[in-house]
């Protein structure tokens, strides 16, 4: 890609992932900041109830960013009468008539007796700036839709391997000073690892408060799943990852890989690296598929979370081939550079590496001439707290217009 922007900010380390109360705020931070009414709201009597404002409210995807979103949030179903989403044009707002509604769905939120809220708004009009609020009393927030065409530059930030103390909140708010569009996250979200509730919690209550861009418009986060979604980490089934399932069978409904389209610009394939879906096989089959169905496309970007060439652990292992990248070589690679697959965002090394492509036909792999920018800290998979000096990255992204490089080839 060769309009490719990058450039790293310092962020996150990994510790402290214990958290006091399932849904108060564990950090101290600044109250998060709705949007501004159109209209100036009334001053509310004191004998009102508070406003209903979930802190783990937030958007992502299940289907085209260009016409749809999808809000979620965390909670129990008696913090509010009305959970319907009210949503309008931010042009329109003034206008009574502007305002429609969608009714929110509700499931169960494993180990606890929370529910899943979750409203996907749809026939949506590209580009555009909506607001919304929650039934009658929550303040009301912004988005925004992704554009129609990619006829300016699209941006967005990419990291993984988050965690939940003061550094993730840090780097949230890094992100989000970057105002992308949305956030890739590749992977190992809060590092719940498939059990605790209390961290799966966590990781939404930061991303809800911080993530937020200009005029407070809530940036939408697109996941893949990564080893500490799941209970067991490798070669375990789908009930592993009861959170991330809990939050994202919207976007993974059957399969614990697929690719989000926008339009017909951008195509995110996001993977599964062996956590509940082997490599090989048939999660091979449908990204060979996947990537031939989109060889026209301009911008096809995969995203999964163990590194095909990693820069901090082995290329061997000593689990056999977990977590190696062996099996993303062997199987995935050669269909990346088959494809001319221009970007691989890969996470779970904790390192920044910028890794330059090559397209020739019979060059064996697709990502070659590496370059190791910073190191990062193997605190999230010890345990033990960050070494000074050793950070956590993350990309913001740019993705310029027609910047896929040559044609792909027809045929099969
Ligand atoms: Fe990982």
């Amino acid at each position: 890609m060769s309009d490719l922007s990058r450039r790293s900010f310092l962020g996150t380390s990994f510790a402290s992932l214990a958290t006091s109360k399932l849904l108060a705020q564990d950090q101290p931070a600044e109250p998060k900041k709705p949007v501004e009414p159109t209209k100036p709201a009334e001053p509310k009597k004191s004998t009102e109830p508070a406003a209903f404002q979930p802190n783990t409210l937030f958007l992502t995807w299940q289907r085209d960013p260009t016409t749809t979103m999808t809000v979620q949030w965390i909670g129990v179903s008696s913090e509010t009468a009305d959970t319907t989403i009210q949503f309008a044009k931010l042009s329109e707002a003034a206008v009574t008539t502007a305002w429609q509604s969608q009714q929110t769905a509700t499931k169960p939120y494993p180990l606890t007796d929370f529910k899943v809220f979750r409203a996907e708004l749809t026939g949506l009009t590209p580009g555009t700036d909506y607001e919304f609020h929650i039934g009658k009393s929550s303040p009301t927030y912004r988005f925004r839709t992704m554009p129609a065409k990619a006829n300016d530059t699209i941006h967005f930030i990419s990291g993984g391997d988050c965690g939940i103390n003061s550094h993730a909140i840090a780097n949230n708010i890094q992100a989000a000073r970057q105002d992308p569009m949305f956030a890739v996250v590749g992977g190992d979200l809060g590092y719940d690892n498939g059990r605790s509730v209390e961290v799966s919690l966590a990781f939404i209550r930061n991303y809800s408060q911080h993530m937020l861009g200009r005029n407070g418009r809530l940036i939408p986060l697109i996941p893949c799943i990564g080893n500490h979604e799941v209970d067991g980490g490798f070669g375990k089934p789908r009930d592993k990852a009861p959170f991330f399932y809990a939050l994202f069978d919207g976007l993974f409904p059957e399969t614990s890989y697929t690719t989000l389209d926008f339009g017909d610009y951008l195509s995110l394939v996001l993977l599964d690296t062996g956590h509940n879906t082997a490599i090989g096989g048939a999660q091979t089959d449908w990204l060979e598929e996947t990537l031939r169905e989109r060889r026209d496309h301009p911008h096809v970007v995969a995203v999964n979370h163990v590194p095909a060439y990693p820069s901090y652990r082995s290329m061997t292992g000593l689990l056999g081939k977990a977590g190696t990248g062996e099996e993303n070589r062997k199987h995935w690679v050669p269909l990346f550079e088959k494809y001319r697959v221009p970007v691989v965002l890969e996470h779970h090394d904790h390192t920044l590496e910028a890794a330059a492509q090559r397209h020739g036909p019979r060059q064996r792999s697709a990502v070659s001439g590496r370059r190791l920018m910073g190191q990062t800290s193997r605190a999230a998979e010890s345990g033990k707290p960050a070494a000074p000096g050793r950070t956590q990255r993350r990309l913001p992204l740019v993705v310029a217009p027609h910047s896929r490089p040559g044609a792909i080839p027809s045929g099969p």
